[in-house]
This record gives C-alpha cells, structure tokens and sequence, in this order.
C-alpha cells in the first residue's frame, strides 16, 4: 500500500472508513474517533506480519490529519477491557488484501467498526452480505450507519451457531475475524473449528480468516524449530528429557509442560523419525492443508490425540469405551477451553 485512501466526512475531516461513524457508547461497547496529526508515521505492514507472512515492511506519513475509528469494549468499572478494531492503517491494508478476492455472496463474521463490510461495498463484484456479529450493543453503534448501495443482513448470532444451523445456505466468499490477537493456539480453537464448520456453506479456497497467514508463520517457525531441535538432539539443553526417546503417550505428557500445542506435524516427526529433508517436506504439506481442513482432517486427524489411542479404528467396543474415558479425561485438562469440542 503505497497511498491510503481517505473519505471526506460531512464534517470536512478526513477518515480511513469508507463511511460515517459517529462516537458512541452503548452499554459496554463504545465507538471512538482519534485524531492522527499530520506528519504522524504509521505502521502499515509491522514487522510481524513481514517476519512471518513474507511481506514487504512498510509504513506511512499521513499527509493531513486523519480520523481513525475504534471499537472499545469496558469492564463494569469502565476500564478498557478489548480494543476490538481499529481503522489504522495496518487494518486497512489487512482487511484489503484479505477481502481483494471477495465476490458473490459474501458471509462476514464479525461486525466490528464495519470496515470490512465498508470495502465489500466499494466492490462492483460483491452482490449482497450477511454479516454475523454475537453482541447485540455492537449491531445497535454500527448498522444504522453502514452503506446502503448493496443488501446486507445483520445477523444477532455466534458465528460457530450459525454455521451450525444454516448448513443449507451457501456463500461465494466469507471472512471471519473474531479474534484480537494472532498465537498458535488462536489457529487450531478459532479458525479450524470455523473452516470446519464452513464445509458444504462456502469452498475452502474461498474463506479468508483475519491474519491466518500470521498465525501459520507461527507455526511454521515452532514447527521447524522443534524438528531442527529434535534432530540436533538439542532438547537436554533445555533441561528436558530426550524427547524422541520416550514412547508416544509419555512424549505427549513431557512436551505439553513446555508447550501448549502439541501439533500433529511434531507428532509425526515423533512417530515416524524422518530424514530431515522429509520432514521440511512434510511440514509444508502440514502448513498448505490447514487452509482446506477437510483434506488436513484426511491427513493429519490421526495425529491429533498422538499417544492416547484416539486415532486407532477399532470394533472391539470395550477399547472404544476405554478411549472414550481416556478422551474425556483429557478433555478435562485441556487447556484450549470450551472449543476444543469442535476441534473433532
Ligand atoms: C475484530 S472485530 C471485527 C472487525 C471487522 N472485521 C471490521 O472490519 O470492523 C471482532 C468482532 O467480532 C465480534 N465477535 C466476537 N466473537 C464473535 C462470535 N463468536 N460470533 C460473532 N461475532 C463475534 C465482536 O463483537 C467484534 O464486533
């Protein structure tokens, strides 16, 4: 993004979003307008995102004084407990690389300041959007606002129960940003629950989820970082066990201490000991699938529980029983929360 697109407002200030948005407070959700003087630099591709999704660093100086919109949600005490969007920018650029291939019937998860669905109207391939958003404050600060040049539905719902309850439906595009921040573990109980969840409504090719590709970078450096590890045998500097020595379920239990995911790539590496140049070839097949998680569920699934038994097909019922108790009891311990039911 070399220039910015700016929007004159009826008041004469200029803003990032493609629409007027008046501040507001309603409950504990508030929209904010904050003034970016003139000459102020910008981040527009951080470090981050050009570290691990291999993009061009880049930022701006803003030419005039510009409006940026946030949507705050406060505690009871008032003290700020989520800053939920932003039109910095580092969102704009995010939002309109992730959205360039949208068209058709387009699903939207997440209301927010309504800046995605701001740049899906200004797109002549966009026919109509339904826009799913949980919090009702939300739907009340930003709809009556939104542009009107195309049919769009709010709808009040979790996104995850609407995608349940309207397998029927079907859309040409989605994009699903529900979260404020990117971590490995955000990817495996976010964004592969609601990929999932999507089969049969809108092909996979055809989901963009805020800053997925951040996230697989993520992965992608813990993911060659153990393996190089692993192979260097470089873990007893670390004061942990040889890892690759012990029998899977013991592996599992000895690296959740120091990691929260166990991905199913490591499990892998662990079950099958590969040539290192296998590995690095298998882990981009790993890292490419997540994007089409039924063809990933087909491949990797069987690796999910590694070491508990889960993956195994049997029709002898006592061990089925067995498993089940097993799984439930790992259930209890999980650390990834109430959405680790979706993950199978
Ligand atoms: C990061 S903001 C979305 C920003 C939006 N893409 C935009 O362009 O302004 C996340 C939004 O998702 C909503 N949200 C959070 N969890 C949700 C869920 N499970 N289902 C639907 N909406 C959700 C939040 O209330 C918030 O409005």
């Amino acid at each position: 993004m070399n220039s910015l697109q700016l929007y004159e407002g009826a008041d004469g200030k200029y803003t990032t979003l493609p629409f007027h948005l008046p501040e507001q407070v309603n409950g504990k959700f508030k929209i904010v307008r904050e003034v970016k003087r003139k000459g102020s630099r910008l981040s527009v591709v951080s470090l981050r995102n050009a570290l691990l999704m291999g993009l061009p660093r880049a930022a701006i100086t803003l030419e005039r004084d510009v409006i940026i919109h946030r949507l705050i949600e406060s505690y009871a005490d008032g003290t700020q407990a989520a800053m939920w969007m932003s039109t910095l920018p580092q969102e704009l650029e995010q939002c309109t690389r992730q959205l360039e291939r949208a068209h058709g019937h387009v699903l939207v998860g997440g209301l927010g300041v309504g800046l995605a669905v701001g740049i899906l109207c200004l797109n002549p391939k966009v026919k109509t959007i339904v826009v799913v958003e949980k919090q009702k404050e939300v739907i009340e600060l930003v709809q009556p606002w939104l542009p009107i040049n195309k049919p769009i539905i709010v709808v009040k719902q979790a996104l995850k129960q609407y995608l349940k309850e309207n397998k029927d439906s079907s859309f040409d595009f989605a994009f699903y940003d529900l979260w404020c921040l990117t971590q490995e573990w955000v990817l495996s109980s976010y964004v592969w629950p609601l990929r999932r969840l999507s089969k049969g409504i809108v092909e996979q090719s055809n989901i963009e989820c805020w800053n997925e590709d951040e996230m697989i970078g993520q992965v992608r450096f813990s993911g060659l970082n153990w393996c190089l590890l692993s192979f260097q045998n470089k873990f007893k500097i670390r004061g942990l066990p040889d890892l690759m020595s012990l029998p899977p379920k013991k592996f599992r239990d000895e690296y959740r201490k120091s990691n929260r995911e166990v991905w199913p790539f490591t499990a892998w590496v662990h079950d099958k000991r590969p040539g290192e140049a296998e590995a690095h070839e298998k882990l981009e097949q790993f890292l490419t699938e997540i994007k089409d998680q039924p063809m990933w569920l087909k491949h990797w699934r069987r690796y999910e529980n590694y070491g508990y038994g889960q993956y195994r097909v049997t029709a002898n019922p006592a061990f089925k029983k067995r498993n089940k108790m097993n799984h439930e009891k790992r259930e209890k311990v999980s650390n990834i929360g109430a959405d680790a039911s979706l993950l199978r």
